[in-house]
């Protein structure tokens, strides 16, 4: 049991009113105009979601019907057409925020650059029109590999206004699972970079990309776009590496955005399940335009004046939708960093809001936890007066965690957002409106108007007040995954058929732990599946045992999670060793860097744990339950009678 589980389990009663000066001033002003708001969505959402389109996005042609669902496959705004990086650029062009700034970076070491809305338009307009050059059309998938520069935008936003899906790979993954995805998808171009800044070091992004290339590794790739950050030396492929700084001299300002159907696929994104390789998450164009569009509006109160920064990296959805496709199509002000809290620099985070004036901070509980580690004189000593809402996401927040970012951060007087979603829901679905919802330090408080969650059993049953269950989602959204990329039935077993439907009804399956109380908050606890949350990053923990096994020397693996202060999570490998092959401190070593070598630093163990034999049911199915258990040092809990040989676990507990 994590941390933030333990602490909410004791039942948090705290109760934080929004602070009346920001209701005042808010989109959502009450938690009547809320609680209106959501019976409106609920008893009529397609009136309810159409009038949202109608207002708030442009649209080249209308649609003829708001929603198609034929379980488990929704379709929005079926016949509707329209272009998010239109919706996202050339829109704010007639107007007074042509030359208001859409993107402020802040790069490393001391780098900085703010880009104009028409600065940006002309930007993306010029990339497109490479990417056209390089024969990509309309359908076609690009993968995106980039450190955190304004040109890892600029490449969405050109993708989506010629209509070819991108996939962002964040640029901590290895070749290895870089080259997975570029295949899953068959990328046709990779935009990527010299390197880029991470920690006062240079991180060779462009040798991990010649890597998955190398030897035909990925065919379906003809070109490669770099764009040079670091000026250090790389190598360049003939024929195949282009400088985007060569390409951007002679391509066009100017390239129309192409009109999209509503439900032509505007990305994939990959994330890791409890089976086999990421899945490729599919989202299309006109609900996820429109769900990020408004969550962004009234979750994070957005107004002309603000500048928000969402700390998420770009490779995750979280940067998607909340760095870059939700603020600017409201025509906001958003923040990009490069940089992250080091030994030469800790306050940085801190000095990024003051120069800047960031009226919304939005990111991770492991973030705050780390802030809350290196002690509040560093932001004591800013002026972090700009601040007006504060934002958490990725993991459970501790009460502690979220009462010293109410406190230290948010000066408490700005109300924190602690939103649940996942790459899939494309959007936020449970949060409080800032200027409406009363916040308990831990709850995710309720619903977005227009979704309807639930906390049942596995027979789709609502569980009873405070008990606890399984978060389901009764109903289709604008934003929801369409589908698993090229694989529809790993979409519908996943998703909506591990709660068997009944009647018709169709449960979205969310993967967590949830409960509600008798407010009708929720309280999410964390995965109960077989993923893995480290630092918010979600791991299968397949994943990480297929890349333990691919090592020599190991027989066989099971990967847990065990609770951790700052992390919430740190993963735990089991092993045992094949023929020949001894435990020692220096093989532990190795095999954690293999892990970071075929997946990422991300999922590197933090132990290595070698045994005899791994718990096994008679079936031969690990128990990871158990080994849950001995890797957070609690007593063996539950059931062990099926457990096949009950010396492995003796041998076990000897080792542990
Ligand atoms: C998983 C989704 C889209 C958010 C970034 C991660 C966990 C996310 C919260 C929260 C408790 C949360 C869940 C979820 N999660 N936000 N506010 N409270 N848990 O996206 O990689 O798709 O992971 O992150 O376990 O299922 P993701």
């Amino acid at each position: 049991m994590s941390q933030a589980t333990i602490e909410s389990i004791l039942q948090e009663e705290r109760l934080f009113q929004p602070p009346a000066e920001f209701s005042q001033t808010a989109h959502i002003k009450s938690l009547q105009e809320y609680q209106s708001l959501y019976d409106k969505a609920k008893s009529d959402p397609e009136t309810f979601w159409a009038e949202l389109a109608e207002k708030e996005l442009h649209w080249f042609q209308k649609w003829d019907k708001v929603l198609d669902w034929q379980p488990p496959f929704a379709k929005w705004f079926v016949g509707g057409k329209l272009n998010i990086s239109y919706n996202c650029l050339d829109r704010h062009l007639n107007s007074d925020r042509a030359d208001k700034i859409a993107l402020i970076w802040e790069g490393e070491p001391g780098d900085g650059l703010k880009i104009t809305y028409r600065e940006l338009h002309r930007l993306v307009c010029k990339m497109a029109n490479s990417l056209k050059s390089m024969g990509v059309q309309k359908g076609d998938r690009v993968g995106i590999y980039m450190p955190m520069i304004p040109e890892v935008a600029i490449a969405m936003l050109a993708c989506t206004r010629i209509g070819a899906p991108h996939t962002v790979v964040f640029g901590g993954f290895s070749a290895e699972a870089l080259k997975d995805r570029l295949l899953d998808a068959e990328a046709k171009v990779i935009i990527t970079a010299d390197g880029g800044w991470r920690k006062d070091a240079v991180v060779h992004i462009k040798d991990q990309v010649d890597k998955a290339l190398a030897d035909d590794g990925v065919p379906s790739v003809e070109k490669v776009i770099v764009v040079r950050r670091t000026g250090h030396p790389i190598n360049m492929q003939p024929d195949r590496d282009y400088w985007w700084h060569e390409l951007r001299k002679a391509a066009a300002d100017e390239c129309p955005a192409e009109p999209m159907d509503s439900e032509d696929p505007l990305f994939i994104l990959y994330t890791s399940g409890t089976t086999g390789k990421p899945k490729g998450v599919v989202h299309t164009t006109g609900g996820y335009n429109l769900y990020t569009h408004i969550t962004t509006k009234w979750i994070f109160d957005l107004k002309d004046t603000d500048i928000l920064w969402c700390t998420a990296d770009v490779g995750w959805i979280t940067g998607h939708s909340y760095l870059v496709y939700g603020p600017l199509s409201n025509g906001g002000t958003t923040v990009m960093y490069e940089g992250a809290p080091r030994d030469s620099n800790p306050g940085c985070m801190w000095d990024v809001i003051q120069k800047y004036g960031v009226t919304i901070f939005y990111t991770a509980p492991t973030a705050i936890r780390t802030f809350m580690k290196m002690g509040e004189a560093l932001p004591l000593a800013r002026d972090l007066s700009s601040l007006r809402l504060l934002g958490s996401v990725g993991e459970p927040i501790n009460p502690a965690a979220w009462m010293w970012y109410y406190r230290v951060i948010g000066g408490e007087r700005c109300p924190i957002v602690d939103t649940w979603w996942q790459t899939e829901t494309g959007g936020i679905m449970l949060t409080p409106l800032p200027g409406a919802t009363p916040m308990k330090p831990g709850a995710t408080t309720l619903p977005f108007p227009g979704i309807e969650a639930e906390v049942v059993d596995l027979d789709g049953n609502p569980v009873g007040e405070n008990q606890g269950g399984y978060l389901a989602i009764k109903n289709p959204w604008p934003s929801m995954i369409r589908t698993v990329y090229r694989n529809p039935n790993r979409y519908r077993t996943t998703y909506w058929e591990h709660i068997p439907p009944k009647n018709g009804q169709y449960l979205y399956f969310t993967g967590d732990g949830a409960r509600k109380d008798k407010d009708g908050y929720f309280w999410v606890m964390g995965r109960v599946d077989d993923v893995i949350n480290v630092a918010g990053h979600r791991l299968g923990t397949m994943e990480v045992e297929s890349a333990l096994v691919s090592h020599q020397a190991v027989a066989e693996a099971a990967v847990v999670g065990k609770p951790s202060d700052i992390k919430g999570e740190e993963i735990v490998g089991f092993v045992t060793l094949e023929e020949g092959y001894f435990p020692s401190d220096q093989l532990a070593k190795e095999l954690k860097q293999h892990v970071a070598n075929e997946i990422g630093a991300l999922a590197r163990p933090a132990t290595i744990q070698f045994c005899e034999a791994l718990p096994k049911t008679r079936s031969g199915k690990i128990m990871r339950r158990v080994l849950r258990n001995l890797a957070s040092g609690q007593e063996v809990a539950g059931d062990t009678s099926t457990l096949e040989d009950r010396s492995v676990l003796d041998k076990l507990r000897g080792g542990a």
